[in-house]
């Protein structure tokens, strides 16, 4: 491992220094290789397992960990408000695989209730995965404009709308843009929905991970304050973004009821006669080993980690914000709202995005379009890396 680490050039000290994107490098803390340990040792890991099905269904034969995934599911749903009787989901392969999953259920209830199927309306800041998976499900693109900052402006939705009358719509918010760090205003979108048959996912790849236990939990929250739970349908978040868990799986999070009316459509495309019972899942075998791993990542001692590790990525957030307007106004910093952890600017120079691996972007602000590149605050940027990344910005505009 080492010698990968260093041939690919990610030893600790690269790693610690990617800047530039949604991974959190933070070193995971020994209670999660002994917990690795302990289910290697029960024979998770050695054995061929597969979470094949439905984890909340009766699977005839169990070679799988569907315990550990119901479990975590429950957890985590709770923490985003879900009914503990009404909650139901999965740990899909990534946050694609979840993305893929909300809209395909989307697409199949929608279908279902009237019959057309639906157009899907996001917004040009969303994941570039987002049309990927419309030209899979055959979707036509509905592009929306952005409020000034960058969330999805629910006026032209109301517009876009208005000329797809025959549709149905499958709506994608994101919380949490991929450059820009946006937040689509869910409530909003949903006054603008009502009346229309639709179907809202929430992807919250990133954002998802520590919104939870920050001022902006409600942006998740499948309940509005004192309101009854139905704020969206479905939400997808990734595993190895904020929590940093080792190999990409993401979060499928949705109602029973909902699921209930998906897999009775389902069934009609699925013969499940082989595998006992129809599993509502788009892949067949699903990894057994994560579940049982990330299972770590629901206990309330890691909880309490991510709520530390939230609260200090806002404020280092801001910190750096603070300094990169007083000291490099010329690069243009934003930060589009105070729930984000990103912070966009014009591109400083090629060798200070490699040594940081900052992504970049050409984007359209003002009068031209420009490469900007964005830093992502993840748990393991400190203040001294950030202070050696000012030393550096100093140097590379100088
Ligand atoms: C908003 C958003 N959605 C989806 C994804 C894709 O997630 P994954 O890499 O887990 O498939 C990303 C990745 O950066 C993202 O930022």
């Amino acid at each position: 491992m080492t010698l990968v680490a260093e041939a690919k050039g990610w030893s600790g000290e690269r790693g610690g220094r990617i800047l530039g994107y949604p991974v959190n490098m933070k070193a995971l803390p020994a209670a999660f290789f002994a917990w690795r340990e302990r289910l290697f040792a029960e024979g998770i890991g050695r054995f061929a397992h597969n979470n094949v099905g439905d984890p909340f269904g009766s699977v005839p034969v169990s070679f799988n960990t569907h315990d550990f995934e119901r479990e975590l599911i429950l957890r985590f749903g709770r923490i985003y408000g879900f009914l503990p009787s009404d909650t139901w989901g999965f740990l899909s392969h990534s946050g694609t695989d979840s993305n893929l999953h909300g809209m395909y259920m989307g697409r199949t209830l929608l279908k279902a209730r009237t019959g057309r199927a639906p157009k899907c309306y996001f917004t040009r800041e969303a994941h570039y995965s987002i049309q990927i998976l419309c030209d899979l499900l055959g979707l036509e693109a509905v592009w929306v404009g952005t409020l000034p900052d960058a969330g999805m402006d629910p006026q032209d939705l109301g517009r876009k709308l208005a000329q797809n009358p025959a549709h149905p719509a499958l709506v994608v918010a994101t919380i949490g843009t991929t450059f820009k760090g946006a937040i689509d205003p869910v409530d909003r979108i949903r006054q603008v929905l009502q009346g229309k048959e639709s179907y809202l996912h929430l992807d919250a790849a990133l954002f998802g991970g520590y919104l939870p236990h920050t001022s902006g939990a409600g942006e998740v929250c499948h309940r509005a304050p004192n309101g009854p739970p139905g704020r969206y349908d479905s939400i997808a978040v990734s595993c190895h973004k904020f929590f940093g868990f080792p190999s990409p799986a993401g979060l499928f999070i949705t109602t029973r009821n909902n699921f209930k009316r998906f897999n009775e459509r389902y069934r009609q495309i699925h013969n499940a006669e082989y595998i006992g019972h129809a599993p509502g899942t788009i892949t067949c075998s699903r990894d057994a080993v994560k579940p049982a791993e990330f299972y770590f990542f629901s206990t309330p001692e890691a909880l309490a980690v991510q709520a530390e590790d939230a609260r200090t990525i806002l404020r280092r957030t801001a910190w750096l914000l603070d300094r990169l307007e007083r000291d490099f106004p010329m690069l243009r910093p934003r930060r589009v709202n105070d729930l984000s952890n990103i912070i966009f600017f014009r591109h400083p120079g090629r060798w200070i995005v490699e040594k940081y691996a900052l992504a970049t972007m050409h984007l359209e602000i003002g009068a031209g379009r420009r490469e900007y590149a964005h830093v992502v605050v993840m748990p393991h940027v400190d203040r001294e890396m950030l202070t050696g990344f000012l030393a550096d910005l100093h140097r590379a505009v100088a």
